[in-house]
């Protein structure tokens, strides 16, 4: 299987990036230092994440001015919830562009279908309430169509979409097909149904939390009350690794990528960076393949599903309807 997506105009998205999410800056420079290292040349980070300048210093370093070299990355980042909305959007990439310090990124992505007002210098406005100030007015449709405007400028090679649902996905595509969807995908949460869609609608999948995100589920199980198992110490996760010789974490990222995806596992551990892309070089079988199969739990498998942001269930645009 190739190790990239081919975009239109020629572009590659190499199938393996470098995730971001959480990261303090210091240990994200050290750490994307040792993914370029390990040969990883996407990274994937958002407005959101308040981290764009540090991996901005951390690629800039390798990159050393060279256009040439530039050229070899594939940088991702997303429009904040705060700035969704044909007025913002602009502003809120001009700012990613600075912080991240280079002249144009290679994908830019709408990051959450469901709005939040505009607050200068607040990414995550909230009520006194500790409810989110969620913006109700947003048009999905002209949001999409101001992404794929900003391609005019030359600053961004293409734009796409994250966490919408099927049918979310099916109406942005009406307009214009997005370069890619990234969505939560991982063995206990495989989004049979939403892959099968996008596949029909010819749009690629990228997974987040590919590994199924320990730190994040602990952190909400602790609000919420329910439970995650640790993905790595599934039992038909460590069999399988046992038989190729390779770790869980092998195992669940060959998995993904067996099943056409895109992944963008997330480590600060040089060892555990250098792991997360040597996956070319062993196949599970189509036996094993049904085994993992059988392990997705559907929606109640999903981690992420923004209820750290309390109120954005009710937005129009909310894309997990229970
Ligand atoms: P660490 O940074 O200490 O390696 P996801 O990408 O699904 O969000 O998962 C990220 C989590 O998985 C992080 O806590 C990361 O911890 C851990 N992790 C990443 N790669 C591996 C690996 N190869 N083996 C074990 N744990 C890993």
């Amino acid at each position: 299987i190739p190790d990239y997506f081919q975009l239109e105009g020629g572009d590659r998205m190499p199938r393996i990036g470098f995730g971001t999410w959480q990261a303090a800056d210091d240990v994200l420079e050290k750490s994307v230092e040792a993914a370029l290292e390990a040969g990883y040349r996407h990274f994937d980070t958002a407005r959101a994440y308040e981290n764009e300048a540090a991996l901005g210093r951390a690629l800039n370093r390798w990159i050393k001015g060279d256009p040439e070299r530039r050229k070899q990355l594939f940088v991702v980042t997303k429009l904040p919830p705060g700035g969704n909305s044909p007025e913002r959007a602009q502003e809120y990439f001009d700012a990613s562009l600075r912080d991240l310090n280079l002249d144009y990124v290679d994908l830019y992505l709408i990051h959450t279908p469901f709005a939040f007002e505009h607050v200068p210098g607040d990414l995550h406005p909230k009520n006194p309430d500790g409810s989110m100030k969620v913006d109700h007015s947003t048009n999905l449709l002209e949001l999409w169509k101001t992404l794929l405007k900003l391609k005019e400028s030359g600053r961004v090679r293409h734009v796409g979409v994250s966490n919408l649902n099927a049918e979310q996905l099916a109406r942005v595509c009406s307009v214009e097909r997005p370069a890619c969807l990234q969505v939560e995908v991982h063995a206990l949460c495989q989004q049979q149904p939403l892959l099968a869609a996008a596949n029909k609608l010819g749009v690629p999948i990228v997974a987040y939390s590919p590994l199924g995100s320990k730190a994040l589920a602990d952190a909400l199980a602790a609000k919420t009350g329910r439970e995650y198992p640790d993905l790595l110490q599934l039992p038909t996760v460590t069999r399988i690794a046992q038989v190729h010789g390779r770790t869980p974490a092998q195992i669940l990222l060959r998995f993904t990528l067996q099943r056409g995806l895109a992944a963008i596992p997330k480590s600060t551990n040089p060892t555990r960076i250098k792991q997360n892309i040597s996956l070319w070089d062993f196949e599970l079988s189509e036996s094993e393949l049904s085994e993992l199969a059988a392990l997705d739990r559907g929606e109640d498998g999903r981690i992420c599903d923004f209820a750290f942001f309390p109120g954005v269930e009710k937005h129009p645009e909310f894309p997990f309807k229970k």
